[in-house]
C-alpha cells in the first residue's frame, strides 16, 4: 500500500510506499528534497502538510504552533494518507 504525495511548491507527486518516511519515498524517485541529518535534528527538510495526515514512530520537538500551521519533519514522517505538502510559509 501507498500514498500519494503532491508537493504544491515544486508542482511534483510521488508515491510513498507503507514503511518508507516521506523524504526516502522522495529521494528513491531522485525528487531533491531538501535535507541532511535525516534523523530530525537539523530541521533542513521541514515542510508544511496542507492536506493529510503523518504519523511518527517518535514524535519530533515541533511546538503546537507549529503543529497546528501544518509543520512536519518528512525525513521523520510517515503519510497515513494522501496528502499535500508546500515549502512554503
Ligand atoms: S533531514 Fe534533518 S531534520 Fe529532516
Amino acid at each position: 500500500m501507498s500514498h500519494k504525495v503532491t508537493l504544491l511548491s515544486n508542482d511534483l507527486e510521488f508515491e510513498v510506499p507503507t514503511g518508507q518516511t516521506i523524504l526516502e519515498a522522495a529521494l528513491n524517485n531522485n525528487i531533491s528534497f531538501p535535507h541532511r541529518c535525516q534523523v530530525g535534528a537539523c530541521a533542513m527538510c521541514m515542510c508544511r502538510k496542507v492536506e493529510g495526515e503523518v504519523s511518527y514512530h517518535l514524535d519530533p520537538v515541533l511546538t503546537d504552533r507549529e503543529i497546528q500551521r501544518g509543520w512536519i519533519f518528512p525525513c521523520q514522517a510517515y503519510a497515513e494518507t494522501n496528502l499535500k505538502l508546500t515549502f512554503e510559509e
